[in-house]
């Protein structure tokens, strides 16, 4: 066991941290939980965005982060891999536990957990470029050369996508559906290998058999790289997900299995939001 004390030393040397490889992690806590959250907050002005949540995302699991809008989802899910920082107004206080250290000491550094704690984004933003240049672009820029063919291919399959473009890689990525380019963003976002993937309402801008394909492809995912998704939409939530965090007004209300958290929710304020009591 690690203890309190332990965790909450700062590391030495100041300057730079390096974060552990996977493959040497941290003892417990972090062997339970791909992040895990503490004490954290997070102000843009004078009242917090969210206060005092401590959450714990767990490996090879799909987390859901419902309740409605304003409460708080999208700002969580940004302090997950440091994408808040981009924001100058905000401020965070409180701790972010990947690999047992805080992805917020003075020293680590934000891009790289970037690198390591993918992201997609409500509305499909794949680059002007054609699809395979989509997906080569992040292993490129990590200084990649040579020949990426394989590494395109297999992000593409994982992300569901293949067997629609395979012989079109280089048309535009613009040329593609609106669920194509949202599953090419995250063949984008797997190609460099993260560790964790965060989605923010994925599929809140397609259609019902779009929005299928993505929910089935978070599913089969779930077997390889633990995914945190923000949604507004609790039939998705129900249907996607194994664990529900239900926020309300910037407070983590109640989490727990998302079978327990639909059918037999403790509080009272969760009951009455998935009822549709408010909303
Ligand atoms: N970039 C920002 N600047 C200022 N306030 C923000 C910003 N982003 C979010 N907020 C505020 O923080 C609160 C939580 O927002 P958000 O995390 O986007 O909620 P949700 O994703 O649940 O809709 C809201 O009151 C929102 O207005
Ligand atoms: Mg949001």
């Amino acid at each position: 066991m690690v203890t309190k004390k332990e965790r909450e030393a700062p590391p030495t040397p100041a300057q730079r941290v390096t974060l552990p490889e996977p493959a040497q992690a941290a003892a417990p806590p972090s062997a339970d939980f791909a992040l895990e959250t503490v004490d954290l907050s997070v102000h843009y002005g004078p009242r917090p965005a969210i206060q005092h949540v401590e959450i714990g995302i767990r490996h090879r699991t799909v987390t859901a982060i419902i309740g409605p809008s304003g409460c708080g989802k999208s700002t969580l899910l940004r302090c997950f891999n440091r994408m808040n920082d981009l924001i100058p107004t905000c401020r965070i206080e409180g701790k972010v536990l990947f690999h047992g250290q805080n992805i917020y000491y003075p020293g680590v550094d934000a891009t790289e957990i970037r690198y390591r704690i993918g992201m997609v984004f409500q509305k499909a933003n794949p680059f002007p470029k054609p699809i395979y240049d989509n997906v080569a672009f992040g292993p490129r820029i990590n200084g990649l050369h040579g020949n990426l063919d394989e590494l395109v291919e297999r992000s593409l399959r994982r992300a569901a996508l293949w067997d629609e473009v395979k012989d079109r890689l280089k048309h535009s990525a613009f040329a593609l559906s609106g669920g194509q380019q949202q599953r090419l963003c995250i063949a984008r976002a797997l190609a460099i290998e993260p560790e964790v993937l965060l989605m923010d309402e994925p599929a809140s801008a397609l259609d019902p058999t779009a929005t299928a394909r993505i929910e089935d492809l978070i599913r089969e995912l779930a077997g390889e790289i633990p995914i945190v998704i923000v949604t507004h939409n609790m039939q998705q939530a129900a249907r996607a997900s194994d664990m529900t965090a239900f926020m309300l007004a910037g407070s983590l209300i109640e989490y727990s299995s998302t079978n327990d958290l639909f059918t037999n929710p403790k509080e009272e304020r969760t009951e009455a939001y998935i009822t549709g009591r408010f909303g």
